[in-house]
C-alpha cells in the first residue's frame, strides 16, 4: 500500500486476507481518522465527526467508539443509515441542522468538510476541547488555522490537522483490519470505464464511506 509523498517510506505489504480493493481505501481515509483521533479521546467525551458518512468519517467513526466516545455523526440525510450502521449514538442531517447551534459542546470534533464559521465552530468546542479541521476550501482551512489560534481560549485546541503519511500508523490500521476491529467501508467498485458513474453517485451525495476504481 502506498500514499502520496515519500513512498519509501509509507510502503508497507498489503495483508492476504485484505482485498485490494479495501487496501486502497487505508493510506488516506484511515491515517486521517487515526491521527484525528488516537491519543485525544477519553472514555465518555463527547465526539463530533462531520462528514461521518464519507471515506475517513467512517473509519473515524469506528475509532472514537472505540475509545469510548459518544459520538455525534453529521453528514446527508441519505446517509444517515450507514452512519447508524457504524456504532454513532446520534446523527445530524446537515441540510437540516446546524450542529454548531444545538447548544451540545463537544470534546473533539474532527472536521472533513469544514463549511462552519470558525466564530460557530468555536461556540460547539467544549472548554478544555479539540478541533481539528482536515478538509475543505483553502480559505476555510487558512481560516481555520489562522482564526483558530485567536479563538484557542479557555483550554480550547483549533486549528487545522495537517496528515503525515508514515508506515508505522499504516501498518496499525492496516492489522486493525486484519484483527476486525475497523472495517473498511467500500459501497462499490467500478472498473475505469464506470468512472463517470461513479462520480455521478459521489456527485448526488449518494455514496458511502468510499468507491473504489478498479483498473485492469
Ligand atoms: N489535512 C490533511 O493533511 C489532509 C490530507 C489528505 C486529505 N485531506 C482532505 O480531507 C478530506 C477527507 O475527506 P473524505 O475523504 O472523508 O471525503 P469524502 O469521502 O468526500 O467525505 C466527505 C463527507 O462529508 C459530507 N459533507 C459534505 N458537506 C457537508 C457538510 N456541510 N456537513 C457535513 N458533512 C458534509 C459528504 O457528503 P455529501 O455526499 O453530501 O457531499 C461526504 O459524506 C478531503 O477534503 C481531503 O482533501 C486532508
Amino acid at each position: 500500500m502506498t500514499n502520496t509523498g515519500r513512498p519509501r517510506k509509507t510502503i508497507v505489504h498489503k495483508p492476504a486476507s485484505v482485498t485490494f480493493a479495501e487496501a486502497s481505501t487505508l493510506p488516506q481515509a484511515a491515517l486521517i481518522a487515526l491521527q484525528g483521533t488516537s491519543g485525544k479521546i477519553e472514555p465518555g467525551d463527547r465526539v463530533l465527526i462531520n462528514g461521518a458518512g464519507g471515506g475517513a468519517g467512517a473509519f473515524a467513526v469506528q475509532m472514537a467508539k472505540a475509545d469510548g466516545a459518544e459520538v455525534t455523526g453529521v453528514d446527508n440525510g441519505l446517509k444517515q443509515e450507514f452512519i447508524r450502521s457504524l456504532g454513532v449514538d446520534h446523527v445530524f442531517d446537515y441540510t437540516r441542522t446546524d450542529y454548531t447551534k444545538t447548544n451540545a459542546r463537544y470534546d473533539l470534533i474532527l472536521d472533513l468538510v469544514c463549511e462552519r464559521s470558525m466564530f460557530a465552530i468555536r461556540r460547539a468546542v467544549a472548554p478544555g476541547g479539540c478541533y481539528a479541521a482536515v478538509g475543505g476550501s483553502v480559505r476555510a482551512l487558512v481560516s481555520a488555522a489562522s482564526l483558530g489560534r485567536l479563538l484557542s481560549t479557555g483550554g480550547r485546541r483549533i486549528g487545522v490537522l495537517m496528515v503525515r503519511p508514515n508506515k508505522d500508523d499504516l501498518l496499525r490500521v492496516a492489522n486493525m483490519v486484519v484483527a476486525g476491529t475497523l472495517h473498511t467501508t467500500v459501497e462499490r467498485t467500478y472498473p475505469l470505464e464506470g468512472v463517470p458513474e461513479a462520480l455521478r453517485h459521489l456527485g448526488e451525495g449518494r455514496a458511502l464511506g468510499k468507491l473504489v476504481i478498479e483498473i485492469g
